[in-house]
């Protein structure tokens, strides 16, 4: 706040208060009123019902006083008239730091007694499950869903199948840094309809869906030119970028014949942000262990 508007702001605030003092003394300075016509407001009703114009009792007006006495003394403790800051020196930076602080005392042993364990331990440890399945109940079920059991494009974490991994490093690093699937669109490069339907068949043939016949064979030429360098020659996918398995019947996206087509024609960009900064290196631990007990 500039100089300026700190002094509007305490001006405007002063002469508030020095105008409610005033208008405050003035209706008690307003003794009782007699019975003269003059103080009749002139509302009537039922004949003869009349409102008269009498101040507000005494015991009334000494509780606006108070009030107003609450609110001076609340300024000169806290901030609140332009930029002075209150003799008590409170700041709302302040107060959330103390609270950071009581809960990281509160929580330090625990994580200290969490980071001692090894990851195998963690994730049979049930204190720790219980502590990384809230977490994971606040930042991931959104996406992954409450049971976790996620939604297309979005990966079933209870499964045994694993996109970029499931070893202590893996899951830590898909957390912190969060991941990006690269699988660029591929229908050009096939050539034609034909092509892109026979690979389809051949993505199902690989899961025993369909059964190979002579488009597949073709198919399967074009596979380990284009798709092996990733999905590997013989389908089974390869961790390091994150390229799926298609011969498990698990699907990030769905196995029917559209769904493929699609990932093949436009390809297929899953992301999953980064977690690193705010859940820091002791919560992403412990919600790496919870993440790999649900598949077992
Ligand atoms: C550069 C590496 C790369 C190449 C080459 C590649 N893919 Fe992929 N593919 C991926 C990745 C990574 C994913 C996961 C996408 C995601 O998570 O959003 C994927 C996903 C898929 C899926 C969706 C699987 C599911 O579970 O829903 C299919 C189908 C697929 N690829 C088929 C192919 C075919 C067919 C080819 C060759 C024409 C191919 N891919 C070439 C990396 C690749
Ligand atoms: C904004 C949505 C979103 C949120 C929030 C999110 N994820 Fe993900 N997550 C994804 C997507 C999408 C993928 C798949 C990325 C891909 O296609 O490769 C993924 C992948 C993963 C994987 C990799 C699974 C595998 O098979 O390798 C793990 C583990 C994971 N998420 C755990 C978590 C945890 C734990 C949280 C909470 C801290 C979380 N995610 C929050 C969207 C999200």
């Amino acid at each position: 706040m500039t100089a300026f508007w700190s002094w509007f702001v305490a001006a405007g605030t002063i002469v508030f208060i020095i105008w409610c003092i005033w208008l405050v003394s003035w209706s008690a300075k307003q003794g009782p009123q007699g019975k003269e016509d003059e103080d009749l407001v002139g509302h009537k009703w039922d004949g003869d019902l009349e409102e008269w114009n009498n101040p507000a009792p005494k015991w009334w007006l000494y509780l606006y006083f108070i009030t107003i006495a609450w609110a001076v003394g609340y300024m000169v403790v806290y901030p609140g008239i332009g930029a002075f800051e209150g003799t008590a020196g409170w700041t709302s930076e302040g107060q959330y730091e103390q609270e950071v602080q009581r809960a990281e005392e509160r929580y330090a042993p625990i994580y200290e007694k969490f980071s001692a364990m090894d990851f195998d331990t963690l994730v049979q440890d049930e204190e720790a499950l219980a502590l990384g399945g809230s977490l994971f109940a606040s930042y991931c079920t959104t996406c992954h869903g409450s049971d976790a059991r996620g939604a297309p494009g979005y990966p079933n974490l209870t499964d045994g199948d694993w996109q970029w991994g499931d070893s202590e490093d893996a899951i830590i690093a898909t957390l912190t840094s969060g991941r990006m699937a690269v699988m660029t669109p591929w229908a050009q490069i096939l050539g034609s309809d034909e092509a892109v339907d026979n690979m389809v068949r051949y993505v199902q043939s690989l899961s025993g869906m369909v059964e190979a016949d002579a488009g597949t064979m073709s198919a399967q030429a074009q596979f380990t030119t284009f798709c092996a360098a990733c999905h590997m020659p013989d389908g089974t996918g390869n961790q390091a970028v994150g390229a799926p398995n298609l011969t498990d019947d698990i699907w990030l996206y769905g196995s029917d014949a559209d769904t493929i087509r699609t990932a093949i024609e436009q390809g297929r960009n899953g992301q999953m942000p980064a977690h690193g900064e705010f859940l820091g290196e002791n919560r992403t631990r412990i919600l790496a262990a919870y993440v790999k007990s649900l598949s077992q």
